[in-house]
């Protein structure tokens, strides 16, 4: 199959989920299902609940069909299985400390993260017992020499927040496998579109759907997505301890904008591209630069 056949049948599934459409209702919006308490038939029954199946209503807060349609998608577009939903994305990010880190546990971090990140992990250092350590984000397969058996959480962000290096993804997550460590990218520049991490060894992805996903400015939201179950329920255990949960209000917003996505993701793709190939034609921009040390690939 064609890469753009590839694109279509993704574009397709994020526009018309058939496992999500009301039997006799088939409309490509779904509804929202504002809930706190939900209820049961019988005693019984909620006890039979199970909390790792996610589709099993509990209260309002852990899920409801609209947040689940939401997560599913971004499931879909990443290629992961598994998707848990917060309030924003720096509060994704620190699900994944939570859900993965203890004190006497030791966190790499690439040196160009969101800055937010790296306050999160030096507060962390700081107030809980973990030890926190920056990489260079060009170090590729010298990750290892930086792995110690305390080691069990390693950062990617690629490109990395403002300084925009892109890391040798697949040689970091190579090394921390080989040691049995978890690697979660902060994928939030790439939307899921641009770079998919599982298909790189990453453990879990990380969006805030703030940016590409919500796309109007108006609502706050994060993800974490996975392919392993086990590693789902790790993050899903410490968001529910947490009490996080997001509105499907808010979810509804998002499911809105998903089907455009890809469109505004390439228009932004192009004009940014422009914008950079005019700056570089600007002497006071790249003054002081190799002539042929920054290139642009695109057309
Ligand atoms: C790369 C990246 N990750 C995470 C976040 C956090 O998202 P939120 O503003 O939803 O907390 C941002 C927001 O600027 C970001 O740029």
């Amino acid at each position: 199959m064609t890469q753009s056949k590839l694109q279509r049948g993704l574009q397709t599934r994020i526009v018309r989920a058939e496992d999500q459409l009301t039997p006799g209702f088939e409309s490509f919006s779904m509804p929202v299902t504002r809930a706190s308490t939900v209820v049961f038939p019988d005693l019984a029954t909620m006890r039979a609940l199970d909390w790792k199946n996610d589709a099993q209503w509990r209260y309002g807060l852990h899920a409801t069909p609209t947040s689940l349609a939401l997560a599913q998608r971004l499931a879909t577009i990443e290629g992961g299985n598994h998707a848990l939903l917060q309030p924003s994305g720096l509060s994704s990010i620190s699900n994944v400390y939570f859900g993965l880190v203890k004190a006497g546990d030791d966190v790499l971090i690439p040196d160009n993260v969101y800055s937010p990140n790296r306050d999160h992990g030096d507060w962390l250092a700081r107030d809980f017992g973990i030890t926190v350590r920056y990489y260079d984000p060009m170090i590729g397969a010298g990750i290892a020499d930086l792995i110690q058996p305390n080691t069990r959480l390693i950062w990617l962000e690629a490109p990395g927040s403002v300084t925009m290096e892109v890391a040798d993804v697949p040689a970091i997550t190579a090394a921390a496998r080989a040691r049995n460590v978890v690697t979660a990218i902060d994928n939030t520049w790439s939307a899921g579109l641009g770079f998919r991490p599982f298909d790189h060894g990453v453990d879990i992805s990380v969006q805030a759907l703030t940016k590409y996903q919500s796309g109007g400015g108006d609502v706050l939201m994060g993800a974490t997505i996975t392919v392993d179950r086990e590693l789902h329920l790790k993050l899903k255990a410490a968001r529910m301890r947490m009490g996080i949960g997001v509105s499907s209000d808010d979810c509804s917003l998002i499911l809105r904008s998903l089907p455009t996505m890809q469109l505004r993701f390439e228009q932004h793709d192009r004009a940014a591209l422009g914008l950079a190939k005019w700056l570089k034609t600007r002497p006071e921009i790249f003054s002081g630069v190799a002539p042929g040390a920054i290139r642009l690939s695109g057309p």
